[in-house]
């Protein structure tokens, strides 16, 4: 690993930011940490990587780094270089879409010399061939994504799926990915992977622009974590950053002090009881996606409709509750699983039902210095349940990569004579938090799993939640919405 020196996190600053582009090592001084890499890739003129929405919802800034793959080893991850803050990208490899070709590069991105492109990389080629690409805008973001899907085997059409095009169609893409699904590449970025560390260093960076200090901590424990937040109240936790970065380069959100729990192993571990998995809050959505498949099935239907696979590489199970969002995907389906979170603060550690953490629109009962550190979901059924049913629903204006107009997430525990003894009814976009219908769960225990039951509940249903009229949707359409999908699931589940 090309960075060595780092110092610990509570004692001394480093003033430069440290990384790799496209195997060229690269240190950045006076920049603000919170600058994207998109932003740091362009106005340092590597412009091969475009910007489209600034957002993550394009994927035109798509670039591969190099990052641990659910199994624990090193893989090319995509990521929207939109969303990342420099920071977040100390110690790490990034290659763009103008970095895979094996050409002749002029030292100096600015010399006007001609880049001599002696070999096209094979997801450029068969892009190439299948005529994948017309404007051109989109095809770099597509490159990355097809070359990081290339490494693991997996070039389809879910690995695209965080990719828009607008005027070539998808056809000839999909085809391009066919094309090189089969390759088991034996190449110069096989090589480089096999070699690689995921290790996350330790730093801390500061900068003073024009009077603004600002900082940015990498630290490795837990224990860090809380010293930092009781030395800076102020200072703000980021995990994956998806919605930091849609705040930071969208809504151009000053954040002064910002903390990384990307490097904390305690908070990185899964662990599996007889009971319960306990995961922690900063696990990515794609590394539970592929290693709990199977165990909760409506946490399985939420995580593939979450977002596209750019954001799930990076957002956390942590920041999609600290975030606290009325529409927040899987704190509905946590909220129907019974999850409990455990919180580290100051004090000591404590455990909360998530049922009780929301409080209010963006308020939580997590108080100043405290932290998310995992999120225990049981695994059990109610004692004499004969067949717990379980899915879980999201209604969105489109398929992939789009938030919730109403999300759902029913579990329901029957006996053998089919007699309702548990329900949980979890729902988000419907009011301030994601909530329960709790009346509607106390009316239905104790009833057949049968139409009747099901009719009977609804006017129960239809009064449940005052959500409001947004320009996703209105009021009467989210309150048909709740009615509906508890309907759906019974038919689906009868
Ligand atoms: C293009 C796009 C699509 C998206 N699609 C969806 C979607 O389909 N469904 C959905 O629900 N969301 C979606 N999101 C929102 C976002 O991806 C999720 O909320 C994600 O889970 C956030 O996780 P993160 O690790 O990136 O959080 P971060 O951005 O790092 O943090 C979010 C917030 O949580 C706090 N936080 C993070 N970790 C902890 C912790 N351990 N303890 C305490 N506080 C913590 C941070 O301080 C911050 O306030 C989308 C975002 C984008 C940009
Ligand atoms: S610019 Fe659209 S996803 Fe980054
Ligand atoms: S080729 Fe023009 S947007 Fe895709």
């Amino acid at each position: 690993m090309f960075l060595e020196a780092l110092s610990p996190v509570t004692q001394q600053l480093d003033v430069q930011l440290s990384f790799a582009i496209n195997g060229e090592p690269v240190s950045v001084d006076n920049v603000s940490p919170a600058m994207t890499l998109l932003e740091y890739l362009r106005l340092s003129g590597r412009a091969g990587t475009k910007e489209g929405c600034g957002d993550g919802d394009c994927g035109a800034c798509t670039v591969a780094i190099v990052g641990e793959g659910a199994d624990g080893q090193p893989h090319y991850q995509a990521v929207n270089s939109c969303l990342i803050p420099l920071g977040a990208v100390v110690g790490r490899q990034v290659l763009t879409a103008d970095g895979i070709t094996q050409c002749t590069i002029p030292k100096d991105a600015f010399v006007k010399e001609p880049v001599t492109i002696d070999k096209l990389h094979p997801v450029q080629s068969a892009m190439v061939e299948t005529g994948g690409s017309q404007c051109g805008y989109c095809t770099p973001g597509f490159i990355m994504s097809l070359f990081a899907a290339y490494y693991d085997g997996t070039p389809d059409d879910l690995s695209v799926e965080g990719n828009l095009c607008r005027c070539t169609g998808y056809l000839p893409i999909r085809r391009a990915a066919r094309m090189v699904a089969e390759a088991a590449p034996q190449d110069r970025f096989a090589e480089q992977l096999g070699a690689s560390s995921t290790a996350l260093l330790p730093f801390a960076y500061m900068t003073d622009n024009n009077g603004h200090s600002e900082r940015f901590y990498r630290p490795t424990q837990l224990a860090e974590v809380l010293d930092l937040l009781q030395q800076h109240p102020d200072a703000t936790l980021v995990a994956g950053g998806t919605d930091l970065g849609l705040e930071m380069s969208w809504h151009r959100q000053h954040y002064p002090i910002l903390i990384s729990l990307e490097a904390i192993a305690e908070l990185k571990q899964v662990q599996h009881t007889e009971a319960s998995v306990e995961i922690g809050a900063a696990v990515p959505l794609s590394h539970i996606e592929a290693n709990l498949h199977g165990i909760f099935p409506a946490m399985d239907e939420m995580i593939h409709w979450f977002a596209a696979r750019q954001v799930r590489n990076r957002a956390t199970l942590g920041g999609n509750i600290g975030t606290a969002s009325p529409i927040g995907d899987l704190p509905p389906v946590l909220l129907a699983l019974d999850a409990t979170l455990k919180l580290a603060g100051p004090s000591g550690d404590r455990t909360l039902p998530l049922a009780n953490f929301f409080t209010g629109y963006r308020q939580t009962e997590l108080q100043p210095g405290e932290v998310i550190v995992s999120v225990q979901i049981p695994r059990g059924w109610t004692a004499a349940s004969d067949r717990r049913l379980t899915q879980s629903y999201k209604i969105g204006k489109r398929g992939t990569d789009d938030i919730s107009i109403v999300a759902a997430a029913f579990v329901v525990d029957v006996d053998s004579s089919n007699t309702i003894l548990h329900a949980r009814l979890g729902y988000g976009g419907v009011a301030a938090t994601p909530a329960r219908a709790t009346e509607v769960e106390a009316f239905l225990v104790g009833k057949p799993w049968n139409a009747e039951t099901i009719q009977a509940a609804k006017p129960l249903l239809k009064e449940a939640f005052t959500p409001l009229t947004d320009l996703r949707g209105s009021a009467d359409y989210r309150k048909l919405l709740v009615v509906n999908l508890f309907e759906k699931f019974f038919v689906e589940f009868p």
